[in-house]
């Protein structure tokens, strides 16, 4: 069997099994929506539960119309897939020959270098400046014939901060290489490309449902950019690239903006509650434009992978970002959770300070 696997299989790590948590576990380390998604998703997905002996939609047009409609573009400006994951993959699967280049501003979420290798990549790392702000001279630096992609999350993860609008446009407009501007918590932070994707052809936007409409479960994501790339995107995808109950979901989601809305402005009320009560503790808590917080645990002279340790014993479980590329050994990242369990997780948190 061994000469059927690929080489590159061999030199990627085995994936572990999450670890199951009990239903009193303080769950903040995935960066979720902590509410259940609104009464009318859940309701769309019952009905919808009866057809699933039908494939779903092919190219799922009626749910991209919605998407276009709630984006106000075209409905060949928008693809969709199986969570912004899965779109990340496929991006990468129009343009990656093995060997050719991916830039990655570092710190930044996992996925595109993973995704990235297995698919032949070779990874740039180009350090992000001290504030987490693009480096558009060094990344431009490190553009050689082979880079195909650029990825830019938008705010990042897991440092939580927008770049700042001029940079991307400086960056758009000094390549041409393909760069994808991951906007996964545009609903948080309200701020979008988007619109620049007609003057330039090399544009590609992603985003999520994961985060800001609670339906990370699911597994729902979607990306605008031009008719010709999109065209060339499902000519890769798979022809039922999304399920039958994520569409019917995603629709009622579309169709119920009042609720993400109000969620999502108490989440933003929460997190500027939990970043003070940080502070108040001694932590050190970077400028967030997301449903999470980065923070360095350095003032307290404990690791955060320790940190992290010490809270999960007690079922509190945030990330540990320690030693990560850009990162030293002192940071995490916490998502907010309800005011209860942000409650639980700071009063456990005082008794672990030094
Ligand atoms: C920047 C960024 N992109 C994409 C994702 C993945 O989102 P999805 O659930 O749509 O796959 C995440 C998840 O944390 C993220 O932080």
């Amino acid at each position: 069997m061994e000469k059927s696997i690929r080489s590159i299989v061999h030199s990627l790590p085995s994936k572990q099994a999450g670890m199951v948590k009990s239903d009193r576990a303080i769950r903040l380390d995935k960066g979720e929506f902590p509410y259940p998604p609104a009464p009318q998703v859940i309701s769309a997905i019952q009905a919808a539960a009866s057809g699933i002996n039908r494939y779903p939609e092919v190219l799922t047009n009626t749910l991209r119309q919605a998407l276009a409609d709630y984006n106000q573009v075209e409905l060949d400006q928008i693809f969709v897939g199986n969570g912004s994951d899965d779109l990340i993959e496929l991006v990468l699967k129009i343009c990656i020959e093995p060997g050719d280049q991916v830039i990655l501003p570092v710190p930044t979420f996992f996925v595109y270098g993973a995704a990235s290798q297995m698919l032949g990549g070779v990874t740039v790392a180009v350090p992000r400046q001290a504030d987490f702000g693009l480096d558009v001279a060094a990344i431009l630096a490190a553009i050689t014939p082979r880079t195909k992609l650029i990825f830019i999350a938008n705010p990042n993860n897991p440092t939580a901060n927008l770049v700042d609008r001029m940079a991307l446009i400086e960056l758009l407009d000094q390549t041409d290489c393909l760069i994808v501007v991951d906007e996964c918590y545009f609903e948080i932070c309200q701020t979008t490309i988007a619109a620049e994707i007609e003057k330039y052809p090399n544009l590609i936007v992603l985003r999520s449902l994961s985060k800001g409409f609670g339906l990370a479960g699911l597994r729902l994501g979607y990306g605008i950019t031009n008719s010709q790339m999109t065209d060339y995107l499902y000519r890769i995808a798979q022809i039922f690239p999304v399920n039958q109950l994520a569409i019917a979901a995603g629709m009622a989601a579309l169709a119920n903006l009042d609720y993400m809305e109000t969620k999502l402005a108490e989440i933003k009320k929460e997190r500027q509650q939990l970043a003070e009560a940080l502070q108040a503790l001694g932590l050190k808590v970077y400028r967030s434009d997301t449903n999470f917080l980065l923070v360095s645990c350095k003032s307290w002279h404990i690791t955060s992978a320790s940190l992290v340790a010490q809270l999960a014993q007690q079922e509190i479980f945030v990330a540990d970002f320690g030693g990560k590329p850009g990162l030293d050994n002192y940071h995490l990242r916490i998502a907010t959770g309800t005011p209860a369990e942000n409650e639980v997780f700071l009063a456990t948190l005082q008794t672990l300070k030094p």
